[in-house]
């Protein structure tokens, strides 16, 4: 069995890797008993599935088994934009019961870095991840790695990061637009709370450091003395 490669943005940027870190490590200060984290933000594009996969890395790197789900059935990018796979079975066909979880887990180059795939697109994504076989898969999973990080959909235009949340132990919130308008961010935090799931909190992705470090100067948040740190 051939080992697949990862490609990242960033993947070899020190700053990206150092910001990531320190995701990491604010992850894991949120408690040991967060392993099982879903990732989502309000739109499309604001870096959910580069952040899901950059922290995945991270935590290999620090020698956690972790593993990826990719649980975007419907417009699944990652294997063929960020890895060398090819065409390979995943989620979709584990709930629908034609293939093992065994059989669907891809290893990757790294040891402790696995991924299961979305799999074929089927009819009903949502309803495959409000069943009782998705509960099942990830409380198996939960067994098996020190830390299983969920890829979805957009929230603000599909349910299915709110259907999922309710079997994670916290979810981490992308926000990579500079188009986001607050009653969407309230909408989108409100929903993971109604879930039961924990809010661990927000990846702003996709900054102009530079630019922001100006807005938070012009909106006193930022002062002078902080910057000469
Ligand atoms: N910090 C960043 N800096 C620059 N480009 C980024 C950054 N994060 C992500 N990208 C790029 O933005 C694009 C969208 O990222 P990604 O696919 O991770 O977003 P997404 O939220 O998962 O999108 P979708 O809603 O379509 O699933 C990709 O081309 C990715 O390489
Ligand atoms: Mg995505």
């Amino acid at each position: 069995m051939s080992l697949i490669k990862v490609n990242l943005p960033g993947g070899e940027d020190f700053y990206t890797q150092e910001a990531y870190k320190v995701l990491r490590t604010n992850l894991q200060f949120c408690g040991k008993d967060i392993k099982v984290i879903v990732v989502t933000s309000h739109g499309e594009n604001e870096g959910k599935t580069t952040v899901a996969m950059q922290t995945a890395k991270s935590f290999a790197e620090l020698g956690k088994k972790v593993i990826v789900i990719d649980a975007d059935m419907r417009k699944s990018v990652m294997a063929m934009r960020n890895t060398t796979a090819k065409r390979p079975g995943g989620l979709s066909e584990v709930l629908i019961g034609i293939k093992t979880l065994e059989e669907c887990i891809t290893k990757t180059q790294d040891p402790s870095f696995d991924i299961l795939f979305a799999g074929k697109y089927p009819p009903n994504p949502s309803e495959l991840l409000g069943s009782e076989y998705f509960s099942n898969l990830l409380a198996q999973l939960r067994e098996q790695y020190d830390y299983v990080i969920i890829d979805t959909p957009p929230l603000g235009m599909l349910i299915d990061a709110a259907i999922i949340a309710p079997h994670c132990d916290g979810s981490v919130i992308v926000m990579g637009s500079e188009k986001l308008k607050y009653r969407d961010v309230s909408a989108m935090l409100d929903q993971m709370e109604k879930s039961g799931c924990r809010v661990l909190g927000v990846v702003r992705n996709k900054l102009n450091s530079k630019m922001d470090t100006k807005r938070r100067m012009q909106s006193g948040e930022y002062t002078a003395q902080q910057e000469q740190k």
